[in-house]
């Protein structure tokens, strides 16, 4: 793997020139839209990286540019449950990490459990709990990104936690905090596993996010997690779930996670590197 991850990191660094990228984002189901809002995007397809995991579900690339005068980067997100070792599905994070960038910004699309959470309505992640999923550090420790044994009491930045409240108020966006579950997916839940999950104390389930952000723990990166609601859990949705509904659903709250990213974008860059 640390080999894999350096042959990446010098084909990025070729192509990406002297550009530092400031902050990831990792666009999940409904939030790439947002990439049409990257100034002087420079594209990098994971196809045309040495060794590199390829994408089935989202766009499989890297996206370099800048959006309100910060340099950022997106990363096109794999999922375990696409067939992809657990391990791999945290690549594209890792490589950006060593191309020394600090702050990470997760987004997802998932299911309420907390019934006070509407469809269209946007969850900043307090923590997590993993159901099932496997931990992205197994195997021999990369100690060249970080310790064998990581502390994860505090995953979730508590300032940029803050600074997303910020980026909130500024566009007229509500919104709540809580406990994302993340599954192995793909199918969705039954009714009994999420009333389960709502005993447990989870608000939200969804399909991806933990691994990204365990590595992202592990590497030492001041991590965040936004999650646009798109329906209401199995069991607590009087309809079947469909994942056509899901992007129709998150889609429709994509001019709102346009303007939340750009607001985010500019709060997070105003805060000193840790
Ligand atoms: N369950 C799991 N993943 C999801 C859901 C859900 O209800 N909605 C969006 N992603």
């Amino acid at each position: 793997m640390e080999q894999r991850l350096k042959k990446a990191f010098e084909y990025l660094h070729e192509k990406i020139g002297s550009f530092r990228p400031e902050i990831l984002i990792i666009p999940g189901s409904g939030w790439e839209c947002f990439i049409e809002c990257i100034e002087n995007p420079l594209t990098v397809e994971y196809a045309d990286l040495p060794d590199f995991p390829q994408a089935t579900f989202h766009k499989g690339c890297f996206t370099f540019g800048e959006v309100s005068g910060v340099r950022i980067v997106t990363a096109g997100r794999l999922h375990y449950y696409e067939g992809i070792p657990v391990e791999e599905t945290v690549m594209p994070l890792r490589v950006i990490r060593m191309l020394g960038v600090r702050k990470v910004l997760l987004t997802n699309a998932s299911g309420g459990i907390n019934p006070v959470f509407t469809p269209g309505s946007f969850m900043v992640v307090q923590d997590h709990i993993s159901w099932g999923v496997p931990s992205p550090l197994r195997g021999r420790n990369l100690d060249f990104l970080g310790p064998r044994f990581p502390d994860m009491s505090q995953v979730y930045s508590l300032r940029l936690q803050e600074a997303i409240y910020r980026a909130a108020e500024k566009c007229g966006i509500e919104l709540n905090s809580g406990i994302y579950i993340q599954t192995e997916g793909p199918q969705f839940e039954t009714p009994a596993e999420i009333s389960l999950m709502s005993d447990l104390g989870a608000d939200a389930v969804g399909m991806s996010t933990v691994p990204e952000a365990v590595a992202a723990c592990h590497c030492g990166m001041e991590t965040a997690a936004v999650s646009c609601i798109s329906n209401a859990a199995a069991g607590i949705s009087e309809t079947p779930l469909s994942v056509e509904d899901i992007t129709a659903a998150a889609q429709k709250a994509a001019p709102l996670m346009k303007a939340l990213l750009q607001e985010c974008i500019v709060e997070f860059s105003q805060l000193q590197e840790q």
